[in-house]
């Protein structure tokens, strides 16, 4: 194994959170445990920071401490996936993984490839061992969709229920309405439409990256959907993540309730599920979002873009809840207790550590790293960016109350928890390595651990 190492000018490298050595990170992609390791594959462009052919680069950790990065997984470089290896997502059965994911072939001629000039099919390929990979077949066609969709078809991702396999896709029409079509296997490898699930109301003109799962006896969908408008406090980055429950048996009538956004941050999108061993749901994120009107000023560096931490899913009262795994202590260091004055200044260690907070006050202000600040009042909450936002401004969730705030801080990164997971906001970030200062409207005491990097080695 070869030790990664990087140029010390790139300052933005994350210290504890999966990014691309090079090129273009996007989509966690068939997340799954096989035989004991977890698997990590994302959308990825190698080459380029900012646009190209996309492959699978892959991941794999036992611990989440420990990470190899192994060779790419599949290229776009047959019949079946000419023009991008899209996202998708795995199912183990019997020690053996099978995955899924999006051919996309783009038609030589003028189309909008919206609604005519795309092949958009699902593929399938194996694994024993998640390092050696079987053939890529074909499973899906366009003629295989309903005859009103239009090109956009994608992401599979598969739910297993009584002894039956489903298959989850989003899904645009011709008409531009959003839905998730369902297909059905008993093999895995012969599917047949069964029906969609949507809105009667617009909800979107397309949505990505479904997940179906189970958690506590309760069906959730996840669901990206592209194309709803800023609603007050709702919905307000360009493409929103979020659940719904649904409730029935998947062959029955399935009633699809409201939409909850998952993260409420300025970059998080197209999150994947996966179940452990441990019995845990466990989801991973893109820190990051397509067709932004925001910078990320890493591609002078030939990189953009990284992976949320690992986060346990919990359904409580009715709510996911999400939280980084347990995993991630094993990064700390010793706790440090910071003593607090109102509005006075502290310089603590490291960009890359744990924050804690515990109160119920109603109202205050919060100070971190070089001019982010979090700000709670008439029950919202506020993350607002300065200068190190690069063009990132306010985002907002309503609260009713607030008792604990959990900061998860990387080199260039904010992963925010409150209330032990019932909300959530995740941003970029992007200040100096030396301004590193906390301050609070109120006397208070924080708990503080700095993380250490994770370790990165290179199978080959
Ligand atoms: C979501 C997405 C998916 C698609 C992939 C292509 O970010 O648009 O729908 O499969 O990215 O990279």
């Amino acid at each position: 194994m070869k030790k990664i190492v990087y140029k010390r000018s790139d300052k933005w490298r994350q210290y504890y959170h999966l990014m691309p050595e090079t090129g273009w990170m996007s989509d966690p992609n068939g997340l799954c445990q096989l035989k004991g390791t977890y698997h990590i594959f994302f959308q990825y462009i190698p080459d380029n920071p900012i646009s190209g052919k996309v492959c699978w680069g892959h991941y794999s950790t036992k611990n989440f401490i420990n990470y190899i990065q192994e060779d790419i997984a599949i290229f776009p470089d047959s019949d079946i996936d000419r023009d991008g290896a899209y996202s998708g997502g795995a199912f183990v059965k019997n020690d053996k993984a099978y995955f899924f994911y999006t051919g996309n072939i783009r038609f030589k001629g003028n189309y909008d490839y919206i609604y005519s000039g795309r092949g958009h099919f699902v593929n399938m390929f194996t694994s024993d061992d998640g390092i050696q990979f079987s053939q890529k077949v074909n499973l899906l066609k366009n003629v295989d969709y309903p005859s009103d969709m239009s090109c956009h078809v994608r992401d599979p991702k598969i739910y297993e229920e009584k002894g039956n396999y489903y298959m989850v896709l989003g899904a645009r029409t011709k008409e531009d309405q959003s839905c998730v079509l369902i297909y059905k296997s008993s093999d895995l490898e012969n599917w047949n439409y069964l029906k969609r699930i949507s809105y009667d109301k617009y909800f979107g003109y397309m949505w990505e990256c479904p997940n179906l799962f189970e958690i506590d006896g309760q069906k959730i969908l996840i669901i990206c959907p592209q194309g709803v408008k800023k609603d007050g406090f709702n919905y307000e980055n360009v493409y929103l993540n979020g659940y719904c429950l649904l409730d029935g048996a998947i062959e029955d009538e399935l009633v699809l309730k409201s939409f909850h956004e998952l993260d409420k941050g300025f970059d998080f999108y197209a999150p994947q599920v996966f179940k452990d061993d441990k019995k845990r749901q466990i989801l991973i994120g893109w820190l990051g979002l397509p067709d932004i009107p925001y910078a990320n000023p890493t591609v002078q560096f030939g990189w953009q873009h990284c992976l949320t931490l690992p986060r346990e899913l919990r359904f409580k009262d009715n709510k996911l809840y999400s939280y980084p795994i347990k995993e991630i202590e094993l990064l700390f260091n010793d706790k440090q207790i910071i003593f607090m004055k109102k509005d006075r200044e502290y310089k603590y260690q490291s960009q890359s550590g744990k924050i804690c907070f515990k109160n119920t006050f109603k109202e205050f202000d919060l100070h971190i790293r070089k001019d982010v600040c979090l700000t709670y009042k008439d029950h919202i909450f506020t993350l607002s960016l300065g200068e190190s936002g690069f063009g990132r401004d306010d985002r907002h969730v309503v609260i009713d109350t607030i008792r604990t705030i959990d900061i998860f801080s990387d080199i260039s990164s904010l992963e925010i928890f409150i209330n032990d997971g019932e909300y959530s906001m995740s941003t970029r970030v992007y200040d100096d390595l030396n301004d590193t200062y906390i301050s609070c409207s109120h006397n208070i005491q924080v708990e503080y651990y700095q993380i250490r990097k994770i370790n990165l080695s290179k199978r080959k």
